[in-house]
């Protein structure tokens, strides 16, 4: 049995990847930050088509409830050989101002450290980010994205630092990065804010990547034997004049 741990799997990316991978056969943590509801929806949906899932809630700023869930995850499917490292924030309101910084660079090495120690040779850890974030610094950024697009770079560029040591333990690292993906609640919010932007973005790239595509790269990136370290989804021309 394989057992793929999946953050930020309650909606969206997370959840369509996590179904994804319980198709595929692996028996699947949910983890979630606080829609509780929701989680158990996924839950649901993956044991009704004969699949095996348990939902764990932890916010991954919390190092106690992170270690705790790694603990629950060993001893409930006995063992842990893939992360997928999906979830993604900073665009919240109310967020203490180091709050992006914390989620997406030190939450996600810090999981990645802990399911490092638990993985046994060929075990995979999947880092999800978006184009935006991935060539920050390249191009221009969305000025409402760019502190979210900064601290998600700084997560990808800290594991791929340490992914010698993680390869040392056998463990591969494999980062998959999307353009816009259409129908999810983060573009519809980066629309409100810059109204006409997912229309801007689908006539210059030509499309927008939809969730099922993007989680199908995702599973993809998780199960492939020897896959490339990067996969991008969607068009990569950089977007002028923002
Ligand atoms: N959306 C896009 O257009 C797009 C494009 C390219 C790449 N991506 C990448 O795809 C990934 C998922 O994006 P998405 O748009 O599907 O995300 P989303 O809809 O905002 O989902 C966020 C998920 O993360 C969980 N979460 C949020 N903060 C958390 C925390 N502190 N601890 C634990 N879980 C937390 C949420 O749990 P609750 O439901 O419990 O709050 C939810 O399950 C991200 O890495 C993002 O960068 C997205």
């Amino acid at each position: 049995m394989t057992v793929a741990l999946v953050t930020g799997a309650s909606r969206g990316i997370g959840e369509a990847t996590a179904v994804g991978l319980a198709r595929r056969g692996l028996d699947v943590v949910i983890n979630y930050r606080d829609k509780q509801a929701r989680a158990d929806r996924v839950v649901e949906r993956i044991r009704a088509a004969g699949g095996q899932a348990v939902a764990i809630r932890a916010d991954l700023t919390e190092p106690a409830a992170v270690e705790s869930m790694v603990a629950r995850t060993v001893r409930e499917f006995g063992r842990l050989d893939r992360l997928v490292l999906n979830a993604s924030g900073g665009l919240e309101r109310d967020a203490p101002a180091d709050y992006a910084t914390q989620l997406n660079c030190v939450a996600q090495v810090r999981l990645a450290d802990l399911a490092v120690e638990q993985m046994t040779s060929g075990g995979r850890i999947v880092f999800v980010t978006s184009h935006e974030a991935h060539f920050h610094g390249a191009g221009e950024t969305l000025s409402e994205y760019a502190p979210v697009a900064a601290s998600k770079r700084a997560g990808e560029d800290a594991l791929l630092e340490r992914a010698p040591g993680y390869a040392e333990r056998g463990v591969s690292l494999v980062v998959v990065s999307g353009d816009l993906i259409d129908g999810t609640i983060t573009a519809k919010l980066l629309d409100r804010a810059r109204p006409g932007l997912i229309e801007q973005r689908r006539a210059e790239a030509g499309y927008l990547p939809s969730v099922d595509t993007f989680a199908a790269e995702v599973v993809r990136a998780t199960l492939a034997a020897g896959p490339d370290p990067l996969i991008l989804v969607g068009e990569t021309r950089p977007v002028p004049d923002r």
